[in-house]
């Protein structure tokens, strides 16, 4: 009996651990559009017109990109044309005649990206 015990209760420990640490460090779209809708959709959304059909106001859209094409690679932070704007790679750098974005919060948008941009529509991940 203690020989099946045990390895029971080393994975119940370890399967809520996991979870914890995917919460932690995993961004969300939930995330990452707090930061958008902040600092980016007054200019990037539906209701602005969008500044050259780029919409951030909303996942798919923002997914589809604008009349340029897409913006968002999933799993290549470093390839994305939204990241180059961030980080002043790409020119006029993003936001638009405003302060950059704070370090932490370009890292959060690229762990996104890098992690194939989920979307857990708000709901808890798995
Ligand atoms: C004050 C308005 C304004 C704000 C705020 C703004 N943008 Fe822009 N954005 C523009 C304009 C105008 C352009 C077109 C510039 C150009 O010719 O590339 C643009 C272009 C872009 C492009 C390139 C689109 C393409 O198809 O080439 C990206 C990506 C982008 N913005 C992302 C962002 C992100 C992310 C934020 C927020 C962190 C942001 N923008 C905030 C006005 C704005």
């Amino acid at each position: 009996m203690i020989s099946l015990r045990l390895p029971f209760s080393i994975a119940a420990l370890l399967v809520p651990l996991a979870a914890y640490a995917e919460n932690k460090e995993t961004p969300d779209w939930v995330d990452v559009s707090a930061i958008f809708n902040a600092r980016c959709v007054m200019c990037h959304s539906k209701v602005a017109g969008a500044s050259k059909g780029l919409r951030l106001d909303d996942y798919s859209a923002a997914l589809s990109g604008g009349e340029r094409g897409v913006v968002l690679l999933p799993g290549d932070a470093a390839g994305s044309e939204l990241v180059l704007r961030l980080r002043g790679e790409s020119t006029p750098r993003m936001p638009f005649l405003s302060r950059p974005l704070p370090e932490h919060q370009i890292a959060l948008i690229e762990s996104w990206i890098n992690a194939g941009m989920p979307n857990s529509g708000g709901v808890l991940k798995q």
